[in-house]
């Protein structure tokens, strides 16, 4: 089943478009890369998807379109969004983070329930569950971004450079945390990200931007070290 169908997707800041009718697909129980140099156009595209800018083209989110939904429509629709820096909040402790990630939810149990599935999930949140979320680790702040977005019971995932400012070896563990979410938890991930060796080593598929317009796509296997891919990163 197709999970997401974008089709003439265009979207920008005022007069000029940076996003140029893109087209892409994310079929269900995939992690798909979207891929490409700073300024390229990536975090929009997951703006627009998320109903955050608005946009022109259709956007199908399993088979209904969600053109004309809001933002909390489309996450109560299943389309969480991890956004760039987390957007966690500081000042609220590990619990009332997660919490808020579960402003679509109505039932309580169902909430407490979550919230102790992902508690399982992630012992080191579970530990600093009264703690501030500003004082935690950059990796721990991932993983809460990660959690918080799973209390709405998302279906498909967008995430956006989750290796920002993150060591290698928490990084890897993140992306670890995406394929077990993948296998185990039957989820759809769209991971958007400047290291494109590590999420090509993790994605079935991958798209790259370069200047709002994809350049490049295919299965992440096949354009591990691929030229093209190299060359759009540096922009010759
Ligand atoms: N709020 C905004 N107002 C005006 N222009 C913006 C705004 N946000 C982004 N842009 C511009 O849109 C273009 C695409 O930005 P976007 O953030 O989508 O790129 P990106 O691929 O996510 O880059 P990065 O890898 O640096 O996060 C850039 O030229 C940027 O300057
Ligand atoms: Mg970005």
């Amino acid at each position: 089943m197709t999970m997401l169908k974008i089709q003439g997707l265009s979207a920008g800041y005022g007069a000029a478009d940076v996003l140029h009718s893109v087209d892409f697909t994310v079929e269900q129980g995939t992690i798909v890369a979207l891929l490409g140099a700073n300024g390229a156009g990536k975090t929009t595209i997951l703006r627009a998807l998320s109903g955050l800018v608005p946009a022109r083209g259709t956007i199908h989110f399993r088979g209904k379109d969600v053109s004309r939904c809001n933002a909390a429509q489309r996450v109560a629709l299943g389309l969480a969004h991890i956004p760039q820096g987390r957007g966690t909040f500081g000042d609220f402790t590990v619990e009332e983070n997660l919490a808020a990630g579960a402003f679509t939810v109505t039932d309580r149990r169902q909430i407490a329930q979550d919230m102790e599935r992902w508690y399982a999930a992630f012992p080191r949140l579970a530990e600093r569950r009264r703690q501030q979320a500003g004082s935690l680790s950059g990796g721990e702040q991932q993983m809460l971004a990660l959690a918080r977005a799973l209390m709405s019971r998302p279906k498909l995932l967008m995430c956006d450079e989750p290796s920002l400012g993150l060591a290698p070896a928490i990084t890897q563990e993140i992306f670890e945390i995406f394929k077990t979410l993948n296998r185990e938890h039957d989820m759809t991930l769209l991971i958007v990200e400047q290291n494109a060796d590590l999420t090509l080593q993790f994605a079935d598929t991958a798209y790259v931007l370069e200047s709002g317009s994809f350049t490049v796509s295919g299965a992440a296997a096949e354009l591990l070290g691929n030229e093209a891919v190299q060359q759009s990163y540096l922009g010759v």
